[in-house]
């Protein structure tokens, strides 16, 4: 393949597939180049990045189905339903995740196809820049040699290993290998209480396996707000969960005989978990191997993401961009696509912008967690003065009867201008609820604009309604 495009986008993940399509849309003449070995039924790269095939959409499927089996054999009791003893084919929950994922990958194919995007089946990576735009080469099945007047990287981000922990991805795990494991392990370790940690074993617990995870920080989820992280805690403790925080990983042992974990618990004192699976799921680090930067003058900083403008995604090669899991800022799907849609329409000459504050985070574990904003520990160490209104679901119609009345709404608004900060959730359908959120911060809206919408009756979203009034002393139902 040799050809000249006005864009070249490296990696088809939700920032780069979503940038292809929307600089195509704007009338660019757009290619993709995708390298992953998750070959589709053709053998060939699938498109979707980590999001479609080992990340998000995989990971909401076995969520899903691990959930309909809890709820089967713990929950549907509380509504007058008998059932007799409940089990579950792990094989069928993996080639339904599988099945979903395979539907979502090929549906990118069409949007591709669709939008008239050309999908590159190869690793590129830069030569250097001519006259006509820069020299990409491409090796892998489209082999050959691309110049692209402007390239957008969304080459995204792997799992971090820890020195010493070699994951083979059958009994030591990353995203990867906990995404298939092919039968339930009956211990299940995992390093790291973060998303992940919490969201695969969450997903293993419900369906049987006994949990521990280790953390190393004293603090539990420190990112959320405390008083959802402290909820958070307590609720997933009940769950099963048996969470240690303060720990010190020394080493780990695997063979056929399961693995072992020896580490120092909080007190210092040395401790061994023997589990039949072990997921280390302590952090991602930017994927920006075999790119060939240097052949374009661009450095990593020194956690090895590309160095960006924080408001053009623009890298200090002119035409070149990076967006999504590469360059600073949250390592999620969402805020990868609204950088991939920033990059195209200023390459059109629009002017968008990305108000990073507004971006929101979900933990899909059962209750989910979702905030949008400041935290109240962030808003303290601003010194800027704030009030808080909160709102259980226990006091809402719809969540008692749904049978999900675990968690709470927190608002926090400015002190003076009301003006909402952040809003924090942790309660059923969060995933949903935060968007009202963060629809009103993009608004600027104050607390009161969330309290005068008329909401509908009797549903979830009544709570977000009564935090807001809570702000003032003024719920309505409590
Ligand atoms: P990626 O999705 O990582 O895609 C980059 C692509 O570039 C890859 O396919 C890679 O093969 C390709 N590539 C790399 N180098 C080259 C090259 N030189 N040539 C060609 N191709 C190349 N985020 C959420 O918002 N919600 C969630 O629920 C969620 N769940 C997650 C669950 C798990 C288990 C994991 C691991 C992540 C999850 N994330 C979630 C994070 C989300 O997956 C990432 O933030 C998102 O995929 C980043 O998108 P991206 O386009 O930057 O990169
Ligand atoms: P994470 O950053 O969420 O959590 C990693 C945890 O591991 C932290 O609590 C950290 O303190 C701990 N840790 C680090 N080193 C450790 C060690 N040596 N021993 C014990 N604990 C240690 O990272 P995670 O869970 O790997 O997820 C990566 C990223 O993927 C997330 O930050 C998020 O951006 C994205 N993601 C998003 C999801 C969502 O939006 N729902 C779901 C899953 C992943």
């Amino acid at each position: 393949m040799s050809q000249v495009f006005d864009v070249l986008v490296i990696g088809a993940g939700p920032g780069g597939y979503i940038a292809a399509i929307r600089a195509a849309q704007l009338g660019f003449k757009v290619a993709c180049a995708e390298s992953n070995p998750y070959a589709d039924p053709k053998g060939e790269p699938r498109l979707g990045g980590t999001c479609l095939n080992v990340g998000c959409i995989p990971s909401k499927a076995l969520l899903a189905s691990s959930e309909e089996f809890e709820k089967i054999g713990h929950h549907v009791a509380n509504h007058g339903i008998q059932v007799g003893s409940v089990s579950i084919d792990i094989k069928k929950m993996l080639a339904r995740k599988d099945e979903i994922v395979n539907k979502m990958t090929g549906g990118i194919s069409f949007l591709f196809r669709k939008n008239k995007v050309t999908s590159i089946k190869g690793h590129a990576s830069f030569v250097g820049k001519t006259a006509d735009g820069y020299q990409i080469q491409i090796t892998g099945k489209d082999a050959g040699t691309i110049t692209a007047k402007n390239v957008i990287i969304a080459t995204g981000s792997k799992a971090r290993h820890l020195p010493n922990i070699p994951v083979d991805n059958v009994l030591v795990c990353d995203n990867e290998g906990a995404l298939k494991f092919d039968s339930l392990p009956k211990r299940l370790g995992v390093i790291g209480a973060g998303v992940i940690g919490l969201e695969l074993g969450s997903v293993w617990r419900r369906v049987g396996s006994q949990v521990t995870v280790l953390e190393a920080l004293p603090s539990f989820l420190g990112a959320c707000d405390e008083g959802i992280a402290k909820e958070a805690k307590k609720i997933f403790t009940k769950q099963g969960l048996d969470i240690y925080m303060g720990v010190k990983i020394d080493g780990v042992k695997a063979d056929k005989k399961g693995v072992v974990v020896s580490y120092q618990d909080s007190t210092g004192k040395p401790q061994k978990l023997e589990c039949d699976r072990l997921i280390v799921s302590v952090g991602r680090v930017p994927n920006t191997e075999g790119l060939n930067l240097e052949a374009i003058q661009i450095k990593t900083d020194e956690r090895g993401f590309i160095p960006i403008n924080d408001h053009t995604c623009a890298t200090s090669a002119p035409g070149v961009y990076a967006i999504g899991d590469v360059v600073r800022g949250p390592m999620l799907a969402h805020k990868a696509e609204d950088e991939g849609v920033l990059v195209a329409e200023l390459l059109a000459g629009q002017k968008p912008h990305i108000d990073y504050n507004c971006i929101p985070w979900v933990i899909y574990t059962d209750p989910e967690i979702a905030w949008v904003g400041k935290t109240e520990q962030q808003l303290k160490a601003e010194g800027r003065p704030y009030k808080a209104g909160q709102f259980p679901f226990m006091a809402n119609g719809r969540a008692l009867g749904m049978d999900r009345a675990d968690g709470f709404v927190k608002i926090l608004a400015d002190a003076k201008t009301d003006e909402v900060l952040g809003v924090h959730i942790i309660g059923p359908n969060a995933s949903d609820l935060i968007a009202e959120a963060a629809l009103a911060m993009e608004f600027k809206a104050a607390a009161e604009d969330i309290a005068r919408v008329c909401h509908p009756h009797p549903s979830l979203s009544e709570v977000m309604r009564e935090a807001a009034l809570a702000t003032d002393q003024r719920a309505l139902n409590m």
